[in-house]
């Protein structure tokens, strides 16, 4: 069976909504109470097994490769003092993983930046996590993926029921549930306007994917806004092989929205001073 050992964070989008604050740094390092949401989404990654993790980065996100770095002079500073506690999770992860970093050079999508992130990744299946769908749960989203990956070997994607006013912000399924929770995908949209919306199941960012993505990628028109969208070439996929959607459970919020990242904010903080 095809071990899953890699993870790509495609992080090289712009972060407009949360301008100005990611005019200099990279929205990914934007931190949930104390911990960057990049962080949670590996920690989420290396409790589902995997370690070989890999950026997709672009201008201005050298601060993803210093978090995921020893800081030596830090460290020295630290040394002996309450605030070593504070790294203990970030030492954990650096430990645990090797990372390496692929930069895509012009902003063309979800679909060009995992294409970009082929090098990282060669001929296997692997796991994409956006960091800022900040997703909550023991066992991760990401485990219980693994799970079925092990049982189906196939695409899977993580879906939410949302809102029929909100279908044009997502990727969204059609399918039939064959087991609770789990759907058997005909095809996918890309934002589709409320009336041309197949379900009201919208992809969220947490996939695992077979590897032959990458020629479908590679020869996949680029879609709208003039983007290459993942979206359009696992619909490609599942109208060849069988490809899986996955209603997770846990709680997710959009950390690329101020709403989201808020409420994110609220929740981490609130479990924190229970
Ligand atoms: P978003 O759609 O949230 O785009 O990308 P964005 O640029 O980060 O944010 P806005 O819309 O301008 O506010 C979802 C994820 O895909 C990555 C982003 O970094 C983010 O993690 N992405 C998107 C890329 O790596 N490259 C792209 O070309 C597009």
């Amino acid at each position: 069976m095809n071990m899953l050992t890699k993870c790509l964070f495609p992080a090289a989008g712009y972060g407009t909504r949360f301008l100005p604050a990611t005019k200099a740094m990279p929205k990914e390092m934007l931190p949930i109470v104390n911990k960057p949401l990049i962080q949670y989404g590996v920690e989420e990654a290396i409790e589902a097994g995997f370690h070989d993790i890999g950026f997709v980065s672009g201008r201005g996100k050298r601060a993803i490769e210093d978090h995921f770095d020893i800081s030596y002079e830090l460290e020295h500073q630290i040394a002996g003092t309450s605030s070593e506690f504070f790294l203990e999770d970030i030492r954990r992860v650096i430990s645990g993983c090797s990372f390496s970093y692929t930069r895509q050079n012009e902003i063309k999508g979800l679909g060009h930046a995992i294409l970009t992130g082929q090098n990282l990744i060669g001929d296997n299946s692997f796991a994409v996590v956006l960091a800022d769908d900040f997703c909550v749960n023991s066992p991760g989203v990401l485990s219980q993926m693994t799970e079925l990956y092990r049982q189906y070997e196939c695409t899977i994607v993580a879906v939410e029921e949302v809102p029929e006013d909100q279908t044009r912000k997502y990727g969204i399924i059609e399918g039939e549930e064959f087991e609770n929770g789990l759907f058997k995908i005909s095809g996918m949209i890309e934002k589709p306007e409320p009336q041309d919306a197949p379900s009201d199941l919208a992809i969220i960012g947490r996939y695992i994917l077979t590897p032959d993505i990458f020629s479908i990628l590679r020869n996949n028109k680029t879609g709208k806004d003039g983007e290459i969208h993942i979206t359009d070439a696992i619909n490609v996929q599942s109208k060849k092989q069988m490809v899986l959607g996955y209603k997770f459970k846990g709680q997710r919020f959009d950390c690329g929205t101020t709403e989201g990242f808020v409420k994110a904010t609220n929740y981490v903080f609130g479990s924190m001073t229970r």
